[in-house]
């Protein structure tokens, strides 16, 4: 008798009955059932019931070794005890005092201390509030109105920010922004010099130039160094201010970030993620002169007509407040960005090892404590082996196998490893073992699609 073979998508199914409910449920009540893009999955998204460490548990009862940690914001692993004790010692004395308090004044100044050549911070609720936030403080600062973007580099969700991220470039991600906010943004290639002074050159109308500075969406793009430290030179001559968006990489890829790991500082500079320890949050920081413009004169006419407004009902927050406190402690020398960094070369290296071994069409990189995965190179015609100038970004933000990305996440999950859809990323609570057996379940899944021709 001959054994007929289970489809990845059926396993998928009978393993996670609870989940599949829920979401059946959740497509009734929540617009789309889901409350991030970034969490659609195909059939449909795990339920998560319990996480701890570097562990989290579905509702159906399977355990996962978790490479989304709070979407990157978990770096010390989910529930960390410290954390823990903070948030629960600040929840028995309010969560809202609607007035100031004195952990948003420590909070401030852990955040200035680990940054370098930061003077002033605005705590505001979360990543995409904080790029929204910087923008306008670069365009009063300069009394113009056009921000540089560059393609494949996401800020967030707002209006400006959905411009130039996926192919094709010139349209946004999403229906429902005016030509009048896209008008403000001039889209450019990155790591293209030529472009981007071809873009700039003969205009006097340029506030500034937002991007991540770790590479265009959490280094799926990966960064030419050479053409930051030109863009630094650049930005300071012109007068435009040069905004680095570290809400990933911002303690993670050192205690003061990217501008830490390639000794170039930026003017403004958004956080959020680790920042406020798992709990939401976000903040934007830079020089006195530029940040003072938030602050109220004496003078009425400066309050009303040149000042930057800014408000949100739970900036600096008491309970993130404390998570983020504690967390920055714990982060202020270095040693936990080391670890998760060791963590990322050995799972980047197992990887490709697997990926070597079964000649699979698809190749692992990335930086730091995040990993890169693309399928296809080989059929796509991508040279990852190149220097990052001749990387094809729209092919790298194109993801033409985006099928394949979702069994094998499926595959994955069937295996014990919750990785999303095109990077990982990794924390200090993340063990050898973890990585080991990670490693162990990409090289199932990899041979569980093979078996059924979709790798
Ligand atoms: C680089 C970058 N900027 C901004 C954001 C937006 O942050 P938030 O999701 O907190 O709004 C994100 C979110 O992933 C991000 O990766």
């Amino acid at each position: 008798m001959t054994k007929t073979r289970v489809s990845i998508e059926e396993q998928f199914r009978r393993a996670h009955p609870r989940s599949e409910a829920l979401f059946h449920r959740a497509k009734a009540a929540i617009a789309g059932g889901i409350t991030h893009d970034i969490r659609h999955l195909l059939p449909f998204p795990i339920y998560v019931d319990r996480a701890g460490g570097s562990r989290k548990w579905d509702v159906d009862g399977h355990e996962l070794i978790d490479y989304w940690v709070g979407h990157g914001a978990l770096f010390l692993g989910h529930a960390h005890p410290t954390v823990q004790q903070a948030v629960g010692n600040q929840l028995g004395r309010g969560t809202h005092y609607g007035a100031c308090h004195g952990l948003e004044v420590r909070w401030a100044e852990a955040v200035l201390k680990l940054m370098a050549r930061t003077e002033r911070i605005r705590f505001v609720g979360s990543g995409t509030e904080a790029t929204l936030l910087a923008i306008r403080l670069a365009r009063a600062a300069t009394g113009k109105d056009k921000i540089v973007k560059f393609e494949g580099h996401f800020h967030g969700w707002h209006d400006y920010a959905v411009a130039g991220v996926r192919p094709p470039f010139d349209r946004p991600v999403s229906a429902g922004v005016p030509q009048g906010v896209l008008a403000g943004l001039l889209i450019c290639p990155p790591n293209n010099w030529d472009a981007f002074a071809a873009l700039t050159s003969g205009r006097d109308d340029v506030a500034g130039v937002i991007l991540e500075p770790g590479g265009g969406s959490s280094g799926t793009i990966p960064t030419d160094r050479n053409f930051l430290v030109r863009l630094r030179e650049f930005t300071r001559a012109q007068g435009m201010v040069l905004i680095f968006d570290e809400v990933i990489t911002g303690f993670r890829f050192a205690p003061g970030g990217a501008q830490q790991r390639y000794e170039i500082h930026a003017d403004l500079t958004t956080l959020a993620k680790i920042l406020a320890g798992g709990l939401p949050g976000g903040a934007v920081v830079g020089s006195a002169e530029i940040m003072d413009q938030l602050a109220f004169r004496d003078d009425s006419v400066w309050n009303r007509e040149d000042r930057v407004a800014h408000a949100g009902t739970f900036n600096a927050n008491p309970l993130s407040a404390a998570a983020g406190i504690a967390t920055l402690e714990l982060l202020a020398d270095g040693q936990a960005q080391a670890k998760a960094d060791r963590a990322g070369v050995i799972l980047r290296t197992g990887i490709a090892e697997v990926i070597e071994k079964l000649a699979v069409d698809a190749c692992v990189y990335g930086e730091s404590s995040i990993i890169n995965l693309f399928l296809g190179p080989r059929r796509h015609g991508l040279d990852i082996s190149g220097p990052v100038s001749r990387l094809d970004h729209r092919l790298l933000m194109g993801h033409p196998n985006l099928e394949a990305y979702h069994l094998l996440r499926c595959a994955l999950i069937l295996h014990g490893v919750d990785l999303p859809l095109f990077h990982g990323w990794l924390s200090a609570a993340h063990s050898d073992e973890d990585l080991e057996k990670t490693i162990r379940a990409f090289e199932a899944a990899v041979r569980l699609m093979r078996d059924e021709g979709s790798l």
